[in-house]
């Protein structure tokens, strides 16, 4: 039985494309909450191309499941995470001209630095969460730097060409959650993943969350947002 998190993010790439208000990201998390999603997730994102700075406190003030706030491992958003507190924090790698996040973290080439960041976002009671692509290396590299969670990367699975690639991309993930299992991390997935491509994942029951954002939204310009979401939350909690 897993959960659903979901992520608003696309809710305020609308919003921001008129530069005006709406629809407002945190509205839309109240209404997946109500659908029975069991967390948030935001990317506030350097160049602030859609969650902004207002809405990070308006969902941590709002937010009754739990907020994870995904962000690169930079100070400024070292600081805003230690004042907002959300409940986990997913570091992820960004790169300013990227559409979405490509790929997962490199924790494995930059340990101590990120042995740093998990200790003063921890002292600060945040959970970590590392975003890593399914690499046993780097999965054991999350578990030396103190990640109490590893999301693994399922972009390249989602966009797998044939079926043959989405097998062996597939069978990558399943390992890297025997991996992380047996490093006693918790697990959670996510990127790219739909309404289609999720439905495999009722093979892999360590993963206890899956984070998910486009498709949710996508859909929900063609039946509404609270029944695009609660679709979502009726697949993976049968996992
Ligand atoms: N997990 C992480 C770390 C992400 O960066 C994103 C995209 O913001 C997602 C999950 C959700 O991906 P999608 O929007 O493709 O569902």
């Amino acid at each position: 039985m897993a959960r659903l998190a979901v992520n608003v993010d696309h809710v305020a790439t609308v919003r921001q494309a008129r530069g005006i208000d709406e629809p407002d990201p945190v509205l839309a998390a109240g209404m997946a909450e109500l659908a029975g999603a069991e967390g948030i997730i935001c990317h506030l994102r350097e160049d602030r191309r859609h969650i902004q700075d207002r809405d990070l406190e308006l969902l941590r003030q709002t937010v009754k499941t739990k907020l994870n706030l995904e962000m690169a491992a930079v100070e400024e958003m070292i600081g805003i995470a230690i004042k907002a507190k959300p409940d986990l924090v997913t570091l992820v790698p960004e790169k300013r001209e990227e559409l979405t996040t490509e790929g997962g973290l490199d924790v494995l080439g930059h340990k101590a630095r990120y042995s740093d960041v998990v200790r003063r976002l921890k002292d600060a009671g945040i959970l970590v969460s590392f975003f890593v692509d399914p690499d046993p290396a780097q999965i054991e590299a999350a578990k030396e730097c103190g990640g109490d969670i590893v999301e693994i990367h399922t972009g390249h699975y989602s966009e797998a060409k044939s079926e043959e690639e989405a097998d062996k991309l597939f069978s990558l993930i399943g390992a890297a959650v025997n991996v992380a299992e047996k490093m006693e991390l918790r697990i959670s997935a996510g990127h790219g993943l739909n309404y289609v491509n999720v439905k495999r994942f009722g093979e892999l029951h360590q993963i206890e969350e899956y984070s998910i954002g486009h498709s949710i939204v996508a859909r929900a310009i063609y039946v509404g947002f609270e029944q695009a979401v609660r679709e979502m939350v009726e697949l993976v909690k049968n996992f």
